[in-house]
């Protein structure tokens, strides 16, 4: 089984590259044009099964060279520009994703491959209407254009789907950490702060809430779609969905990490910081079939190895 992972030396794209090379009978190949990835991710020497090639998704010459000679089954197209910030400050950058989405669509179709899975985003939900989100009942309101583009890949697999035939599986990911994230992402921002002793820095009061998902449980949950064939042109949420707010995970942080760090509060951010996110999570479950990892532990196993983090 041939796989593409796009985006591939990123935190989660790497991650489950590792995963499904580790599946019997697999060829994983990872592309990333390196704008916010890091080769180290992929531990290319620990996993000779997954190859790696520098490569802009967003340009059609380029990507499409790839698909003629690897000629990909199963495709997971996680490339993006992320960050809430990068993303606020580069709208344009982050719509030009589009043109990476339409690629790789159109190359699927072209290419007959079985089925693509897309990283979407819980920003697709915008400012939060009902509690907990489900996938089909909760409406969306995505206005800034991180989550405008992620919507847009979305409307993209339903419509290749339902033109061409082509299958697709969204997910949906939550908040995600772990110890390869990179260090401009809340939870990597805070420990690396902690462990440098220097101030943690929140916007606004610090009481907006969030859901924490370890690598681990997204990666074995969307695995597992994969091999046992589930959420077959159907949406699912990825994601944690124990709320925690922003001060009470700087509060864990500072404990866990025995630092002096103190808490700073800045004014609040006047786009892209949602009140409050909270997934419904019955079909992660499903796909999971075990617990989750409570916030603490996942935050142990992130202290345990803070290469990334510190780097
Ligand atoms: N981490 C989260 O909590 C989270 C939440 C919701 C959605 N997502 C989505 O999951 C995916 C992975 O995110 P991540 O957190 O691992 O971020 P990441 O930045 O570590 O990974 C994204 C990777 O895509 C690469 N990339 C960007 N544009 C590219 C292009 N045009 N061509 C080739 N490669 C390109 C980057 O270099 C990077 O390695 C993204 O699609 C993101 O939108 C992540």
């Amino acid at each position: 089984m041939r796989i593409l992972v796009t985006g591939g030396a990123g935190f989660i794209p790497s991650a489950i590259a590792i995963r499904l090379a580790s599946l019997p009978g697999t060829e994983v190949l990872a592309v990333d044009n390196l704008s916010t990835g890091d080769l180290r991710k992929l531990e290319l020497e620990k996993h000779p099964q997954v190859r790696f090639i520098k490569c802009d998704v967003n340009r059609f010459e380029d990507i499409s060279s790839v698909f003629y000679s690897f000629r990909p089954e199963y495709v997971f197209h996680y490339a993006a520009v992320v960050g809430v910030k990068r993303t606020t400050d580069h709208p344009v950058q982050v719509l030009h994703d589009i043109d990476g989405i339409r690629n790789v669509l159109d190359l699927c179709k072209n290419c007959g491959v079985k089925r693509v899975f897309f990283s979407s985003s819980s920003e697709v939900y915008g400012e939060p209407v009902e509690f907990p989100q489900n996938e089909h009942t909760t409406p969306l309101n995505s206005k800034l254009p991180y989550a405008i583009v992620k919507n847009i890949g979305e409307a993209f697999l339903r419509s290749y789907h339902h033109e061409y035939g082509l299958d697709y599986t969204v997910f949906r990911f939550f908040n995600t950490y772990g110890p390869k994230q990179s260090k401009d992402f809340v939870v990597s921002k805070f420990i690396r702060a902690a462990l440098k002793g220097e101030d943690i820095t929140i916007y606004g009061d610090g009481s907006q809430t969030r859901t924490f998902c370890f690598i681990d449980d997204n990666i074995e949950a969307s695995t597992n779609a994969f091999r046992r064939n589930e959420v077959v042109n159907d949406v699912a949420n990825i994601g944690n969905d124990h709320e925690t707010s922003i001060l009470e995970l700087a509060h864990m942080v500072i404990e866990l990490t025995g630092s002096s760090s103190r808490t700073v509060h800045l004014p609040p951010l006047e786009v892209g910081d949602m009140t409050r996110r909270k997934p419904d999570i019955a079909r992660m479950r499903a796909l999971l079939g075990r617990d989750l990892l409570p916030l603490r532990k996942g935050l142990e196993r992130v202290l345990a190895d803070t290469t990334f983090i510190l780097d």
